[in-house]
This record gives structure tokens, C-alpha cells and sequence, in this order.
């Protein structure tokens, strides 16, 4: 018997189709893979499952009981545990607070609370350090990304719905996890996964089902499954490839020296770094989350000041795609024209100090066809695009021209795969023409696709290898 059916949902926002009659059953047991482009509705499918979303029409059961909508704590309680794609966690709580958000009795110490010592011993168990105490809004997103799976995780639960969990997870964090998720699958928990990483999936997958633009595709059995069908069912079609363009450096751009940048907390995080940065190159740094790459990339931008050490950049106009579309990225509230406006001199869009609104509207539809950001058009608010859409926002902002510097911070973080290729392709294609680029990534891969040169970050210093690592 199924745990979890899924009985042909349809699901619309305005005129856009997110889901149309999607059937699903989960089976007991299974790591079931959900697979298809930025906007395919796999997002849309999780917030039905966890009771937020209403669908139009379908059914949902869990355990043989019709989901209610409107109840999400209702279906907590009955076991179906939820890690949604954007974080929605309580910023100036620490930890411990947000964990026992939730699960506390009254008058009980939240520092003391049974699901925060749970929390705190499953951490161990995955070899997470985590510091109960740190408020949440001083974290790496990598961190963010642990607190919320450590939040699903306690009191236990028959099935965990993972959404797009390893977007910010080095290679071996996430390794780390899949081996979780792997032992949980093995103890007889149901597991979902939303990914990009094709890689994952056959890594811990028993099956996937793809979908692509609102419809199913097809459910997989992975054991007998090639990977390039599943890249085709995603995509319609053959997946396109980045690929590097020769190019030599030219002059410097970007000279650090003995750089000392503290975090929010105060401690330094960037701890004496010194690097030079020309045009044309793209020096792609790695590491693990949360070793003093934000603060690096926001002192260079100049968004966060520097203790001690300087830098010196010698270009003029400066592109920044920060390491959180939804805090830093973007003003969710307001449109994808108006996202892509910010930032750029308003003086070629105005006239008598007015707005030229149709001017603007068919600049911002035009750049939605180049970078494909998927939506009914540019004044739909940039809440409400899937979250790879969002992120394509905004790298258009940034990469509609080629600045002097680029600074991107895992600047592909969860697009698609034909997606990804393209920005990783306009990256490159700025360098090409002359931009210098930092890129900051998590991403073993994209370092080493997009790198001139390559060093890490560890515990704020540039490093050639990581220390014990097998990267
Ligand atoms: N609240 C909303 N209001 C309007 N449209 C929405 C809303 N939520 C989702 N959509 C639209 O529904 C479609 C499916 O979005 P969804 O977030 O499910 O995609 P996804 O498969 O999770 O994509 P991604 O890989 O980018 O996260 C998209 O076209 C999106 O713009
Ligand atoms: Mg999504």
C-alpha cells in the first residue's frame, strides 16, 4: 500500500498552470526523487503535500486519510515532515528558539526543551556543529539549510519532504546528508527529494518522477534508468553544456591586501587575505559555507566595511549576485521590472523625472526572454516565481551587461540544469569580454568548469587544497 497518494491535482495561480492532474503514489520505504525544470510545479506539489496550498482540484492521502487543507500542523502531527525550498525560520531567534518554536510547553526553557536536545543530539549524530545560541540571522545559508532539516527531523515522522535540500551543501555536506537520508530510508521512512543534481539522484533514489511544465511526465525506476533520459524528460529535449572560451587575462581589476573582515558577530571571518584579479579571469574560490566567503564578497562590493587591509578596484561599475536571492537579491513584494531596475542609473528610463513605465516593461520582457525567466510577464511579483526563476532575475540584473567586476556567490544555486549551463555560459561569456570575476561557490563542479584559477576559503584564509579534504 502507498503511504502518500497523490490523485490527479491541478493546481493554478491566475492564468499560470503550476499543476495539472498529477498522480503520485509513495511506498513505504522508497527515496522517491522529484525531478523537471525551474517552474515545473515541484515546489507548487510540496506545498500541497504539507496542507499549505489548496489545490483545485485532486485529492492528497496520507495513510489512507484525505488531507485537510488549511491544517499544515495537522499533517506535522500525522507524520509528514516538510523542508520547503526557502527558509522559514524566525531571523531574530536563535537556534534554539526556533526549534522550540512550536514544541515548547509553557513555562518551559527553551534551551531545555526536549526537541532541542533531540535536535542538538541528531546534530552530533550528522556531525553538524551547530551553536544553539547563534541568532538565525547571523548564519551561512549553509547553517540555515541544517537548522531547518534538524527542525522537520525531530519527534520523529513517516515521511520527510525535502526540498531542494543540497542547493547550498558542499559536495561532501551533502554527501553527509544522503547517507542520513539513506540509514532513515533504511529504518522504513519514506523519503522525497526535490533536486537539480542528477548526480543525487542515482545516488540515493530508488524512484523519480519528472515533471515538466505542470504535468507529469513519467515515474522512473531508477535501477534500470539511464540519467540522460531523465535530463530529456526534464527538458524536452537534449541538455546543453557550458563550456570554457579561451581567453587571457588582461590588466589587474582587483588588488587585496592583508584583508581583515569581521562577521555581524563581530569575530573576523575574513582573516588576512591578499589577491590580485584581472580582467578576463575568473578566480573561482570554494570551501564549505560559512568560512568567511559572504564577508569576503560584501567587503570587496562594498557593502560591509573591512577592519584592516585594502582594496583597491579599479573599474568602475561593479556586479553582485549575493548568496540569498530572498534577503539580499530581492524586494519579493515588488515586480520582476522593478527587481531588474534596482540598482541601475534611472536616468536613461526617465523623462521630466517621470518613469517611462512602457520603456521599462518591454526592457524587463526582453531580458525575461534572454535569461528565461519563466513568467506571465514583468510586473508579476518576484514572490511569486518558483525559486529558480527568482534567482534568474537576479543574475539578469547583474549580467544584462558586462560590468568591470563580477562578484557572484553561488550565483546558479537552484536552477535547472539548462538553466545552470546558461549562466554558468554568461559568466564565462562576461569574462570573455572583459569582465574580472570572483566567484564564490559551493559547488565542486562549477569551480572547476568556470575557474581560471581555483583556491578555497578556510576559516577565512585563501588556501590552495582543503585540509583533509578529498576534493
Ligand atoms: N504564489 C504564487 N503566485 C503566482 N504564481 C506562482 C506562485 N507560486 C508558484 N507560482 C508559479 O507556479 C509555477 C510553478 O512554480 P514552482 O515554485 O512549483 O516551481 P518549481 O518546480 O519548484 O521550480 P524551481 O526549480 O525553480 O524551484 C511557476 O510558473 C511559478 O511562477
Ligand atoms: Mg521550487
Amino acid at each position: 500500500m502507498a503511504v502518500l497518494e497523490v490523485r490527479g491535482v491541478s493546481k493554478s495561480f491566475g492564468s499560470v498552470q503550476a499543476l495539472e492532474n498529477v498522480s503520485l503514489d509513495l511506498r513505504p520505504g522508497e527515496v522517491h526523487a522529484i525531478l523537471g525544470e525551474n517552474g515545473a510545479g515541484k515546489s507548487t506539489l510540496v506545498g500541497i503535500l504539507a496542507g499549505f496550498l489548496v489545490p483545485d482540484s485532486g485529492t492528497v492521502e496520507f495513510q489512507g486519510v484525505e488531507i485537510r487543507y488549511g491544517h499544515p500542523t495537522e499533517v506535522r502531527e500525522a507524520g509528514l515532515r516538510i523542508v520547503h525550498q526557502h527558509f522559514m525560520l524566525v531571523p531574530q531567534f536563535t537556534i534554539a528558539e526556533n526549534i522550540a518554536l512550536g514544541n515548547l510547553r509553557r513555562w518551559e526553557n527553551p534551551y531545555q526543551c526536549a526537541a532541542v536536545s533531540e535536535a542538538s543530539d541528531l546534530a552530533e549524530r550528522l556531525g553538524w556543529g551547530l551553536d544553539l545560541e547563534s541568532r538565525v540571522d547571523q548564519l551561512s545559508v549553509g547553517s540555515l539549510q541544517r537548522v531547518e532539516i534538524l527542525r522537520a527531523l525531530i519527534g520523529g515522522g513517516s515521511v520527510l519532504v525535502l526540498d531542494e535540500p543540497t542547493a547550498v551543501l558542499t559536495a561532501e555536506e551533502a554527501s553527509e546528508l544522503l547517507a542520513f537520508v539513506r540509514a532513515r530510508r533504511d529504518e522504513g521512512m519514506t523519503v522525497v527529494l526535490v533536486t537539480h543534481k542528477l548526480r543525487e539522484v542515482f545516488d540515493v533514489a530508488d524512484r523519480a518522477t519528472v515533471l515538466r511544465q505542470g504535468r507529469l511526465v513519467a515515474t522512473f525506476d531508477l535501477s534500470c534508468t539511464e540519467p540522460d533520459v531523465l535530463a530529456e524528460a526534464m527538458v524536452g529535449g537534449p541538455v546543453p553544456m557550458a563550456s570554457g572560451t579561451l581567453r587571457a587575462a588582461g590588466e589587474e581589476i582587483v588588488r587585496i591586501e592583508e584583508l581583515i573582515v569581521e562577521s555581524d558577530r563581530g569575530s573576523p571571518a575574513v582573516r588576512g587575505i591578499g589577491l590580485s584579479l584581472r580582467s578576463c579571469e575568473v578566480l573561482a574560490i570554494g570551501g564549505v559555507d560559512g568560512n568567511g566567503q559572504v564577508e569576503l564578497a560584501e567587503a570587496l562590493v562594498g557593502i560591509r566595511r573591512s577592519s584592516s587591509g585594502s582594496i583597491q578596484v579599479s573599474g568602475r561599475s561593479i556586479a553582485y549576485i549575493p548568496q540569498d536571492r530572498q534577503t539580499d537579491g530581492l524586494v519579493l513584494e515588488m515586480s520582476i521590472a522593478e527587481n531588474i531596475l534596482l540598482g541601475q542609473s534611472l536616468r536613461e528610463w526617465t523623462r521630466f523625472g517621470i518613469l517611462r513605465m512602457r520603456q521599462v516593461l518591454e526592457w524587463a520582457q526582453s531580458l525575461m526572454r534572454r535569461f528565461d525567466v519563466r513568467a506571465e510577464s514583468a510586473i508579476v511579483p518576484a514572490g511569486a516565481l518558483s525559486g529558480g526563476n527568482q534567482q534568474k532575475v537576479v543574475v539578469a540584473r547583474n549580467l544584462h551587461r558586462v560590468p568591470d567586476l563580477l562578484v557572484a556567490v553561488n550565483p546558479t544555486r537552484g536552477l535547472d540544469l539548462r538553466a545552470e549551463a546558461a549562466v554558468r555560459k554568461a559568466i564565462l561569456e562576461c569574462a570573455a569580454q572583459g569582465a574580472a570575476v570572483l566567484l564564490l561557490s559551493t559547488d565542486h563542479d562549477e569551480i572547476e568548469a568556470l575557474g581560471d584559477r581555483v583556491m578555497y576559503m578556510e576559516s577565512g584564509r585563501l588556501v590552495d587544497r582543503l585540509v583533509g579534504s578529498t576534493l
